[in-house]
C-alpha cells in the first residue's frame, strides 16, 4: 500500500522526480528529497523550476588561469587545442576534474565560424587574434561559405561527442557568438580597443550590413544546430560586443538576428543570450526568446529580477576581478549575489563576464563552495 506523501515542495516538484512517489517512504521533508544530478539542476533552472539552490559554472572556466592549460599551451598552439578533437576535449574537462561545477563548456572560440565560412585566423603568439585577412568589400562578404560550414566544423561536434560520453551526469553546454559580434571581429581582423568598422558599416551601407549579418546568422544556427546534434544540452551565445551599440540601435544591429536564430532553434535546448553593457535594452533581450540572460557584473540583480517576465531566467554576475582578491571576498560577494535573487526560480550562477588569466584557483574553489553550501 502506498502512503500519502505529504511533499512540502509544489506537486511539480514531485512529478519530476517521479521515483518520489513509492511506497514505504514516510512523509519527507525538504532535506531528504534526492539530490537531483547536476544537469538535472541546471536545466531546472534554465526552465524557471525550482532548485534547491543555483547551478554554477563560469564562463571562460577552461583556460589560462589553469596551470594544467598552460601546460597543454607549451606542446600544441591555441588552433591545436581548439581543432583537435581529443585535445579540446581534454581542456573541457580540466576545469571539470578540479571544480563541482555543474556544467561543462565546450572549449572552442567564437571565431572557429569566420574560420568555417573562410576566413581564417590565427592566434598570436604575444596573445590576441588575428584574422587572415579582413573583410572590406561585398566580394568579400560573397565569398563566405554558408554551405561549407558544417563539414569544415565538424571538429567541434566530435569533441562535443567525445566531452559528452566523459562529463557524465554534468550538462554540457554548447556556444557561438552573435552575429553581432562575431561581424565585429571579421571587419576589424581581431581584438581592438575600439569597434568602429561594423558601426560604420551598419550607418553607412545597411544592404551590406544586413547581407553579411544575414549569412553569419544563417551560419551560426546551423552551427548551433551541429553542436545540440552532438549532444549539448544547452548553448549559450555570447553577444559580448553588444554593448558598444547605442540603446536605439541595438535592436536592428543585434537582438533582431539573435532572435532570428533561437526561433530556428525551435526550442531543441535551452538558450542562454550573454549581452554585455545593453541592459538598457530589456524588451528587445526578452524579446529574441532566450530562455536565460546572462547579465554582466554592473547590473543590479535585484532589480533584474524584478524587471524580468517570470519564465525567463537570470545567469550571472559576480565581478571577474574578485576572482584575484581572496576567498573571504569572494565568499561574501558570492553569498550577496545568492541572497539576491533568493526564491527567485531559474537563477544559473557564474561571473558577470569570464574567468581572468590572473584568476587564483583559491578563489574559483570558495566561490564554488559557497554555492553548493547555500541554503
Ligand atoms: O568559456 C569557456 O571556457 C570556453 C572557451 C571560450 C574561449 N573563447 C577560449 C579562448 C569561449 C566561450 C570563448 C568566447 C570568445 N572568444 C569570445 C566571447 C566571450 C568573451 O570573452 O567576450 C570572444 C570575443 C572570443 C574571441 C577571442 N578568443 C579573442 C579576442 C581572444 C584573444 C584575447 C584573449 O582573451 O586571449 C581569444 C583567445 C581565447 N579564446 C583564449 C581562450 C582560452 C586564450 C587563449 C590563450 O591565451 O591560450
Amino acid at each position: 500500500m502506498s502512503k500519502t506523501i505529504k511533499s512540502p515542495r509544489p506537486a511539480a516538484r514531485t512529478a519530476r522526480h517521479p521515483s518520489l512517489i513509492t511506497s514505504h517512504q514516510s512523509p519527507i521533508t525538504n532535506h531528504q528529497l534526492p539530490v537531483p544530478s547536476p544537469r538535472q539542476r541546471f536545466l531546472d533552472a534554465a526552465h524557471c523550476k525550482p532548485t534547491a539552490r543555483p547551478p554554477v559554472w563560469l564562463m571562460r572556466q577552461a583556460g589560462r588561469a589553469l596551470p594544467e592549460y598552460r601546460a597543454l599551451k607549451q606542446k600544441y598552439t591555441f588552433l591545436q587545442l581548439v581543432q583537435t578533437p581529443e585535445l579540446a576535449s581534454e581542456v573541457t574537462l580540466q576545469p571539470m576534474r578540479r571544480f563541482d561545477f555543474d556544467a561543462a563548456i565546450i572549449f572552442s572560440d567564437i571565431l572557429v565560424v569566420a574560420e568555417g565560412l573562410g576566413q581564417g585566423y590565427q592566434f598570436r603568439d604575444e596573445g590576441g587574434i588575428e584574422m587572415d585577412f579582413l573583410l572590406k568589400s561585398a566580394a568579400d562578404v560573397d565569398r563566405l561559405n554558408v554551405a561549407a560550414l558544417p563539414e569544415r566544423l565538424n571538429y567541434v561536434g566530435q569533441a562535443l561527442r567525445l566531452t559528452k560520453a566523459a562529463v557524465g551526469d554534468k550538462a554540457l553546454l554548447g556556444f557561438a557568438g552573435s552575429p553581432w559580434t562575431l561581424a565585429n571581429f571579421m571587419l576589424e581582423g581581431g581584438g581592438v580597443k575600439e569597434y568602429t568598422k561594423a558601426k560604420a558599416l551598419f550607418y553607412s551601407d545597411r544592404p551590406l550590413f544586413f547581407k553579411l549579418i544575414e549569412k553569419l546568422s544563417l551560419a551560426i544556427a546551423n552551427f548551433l544546430h551541429l553542436q545540440i546534434d552532438a549532444g549539448a544540452d544547452a548553448v549559450q551565445i555570447f553577444d559580448s560586443l553588444g554593448g558598444v551599440l547605442s540603446d536605439a540601435d541595438f535592436e536592428a544591429a543585434s537582438a533582431r538576428w539573435m532572435k532570428q536564430i533561437i526561433t530556428s532553434l525551435q526550442n531543441r535546448v535551452p538558450v542562454i543570450v550573454f549581452s554585455k553593457g545593453t541592459h538598457g535594452n530589456w524588451n528587445s533581450l526578452v524579446d529574441t526568446g532566450a530562455q536565460i540572460l546572462g547579465v554582466d557584473w554592473t547590473i543590479n540583480l535585484a532589480e533584474t529580477r524584478a524587471r524580468l517576465p517570470e519564465h525567463v531566467g537570470v545567469q550571472g554576475n559576480l565581478d571577474p576581478f574578485l576572482l584575484a582578491t581572496t576567498p573571504e571576498v569572494v565568499a561574501q560577494e558570492t553569498r550577496r549575489i545568492l541572497h539576491e535573487m533568493k526564491g527567485r526560480p531559474g537563477h544559473i550562477f557564474n561571473l558577470g563576464h569570464g574567468v581572468p588569466p590572473n584568476a587564483k584557483l583559491e578563489n574559483i574553489e570558495s566561490l564554488v563552495n559557497t554555492v553548493k553550501d547555500f541554503k
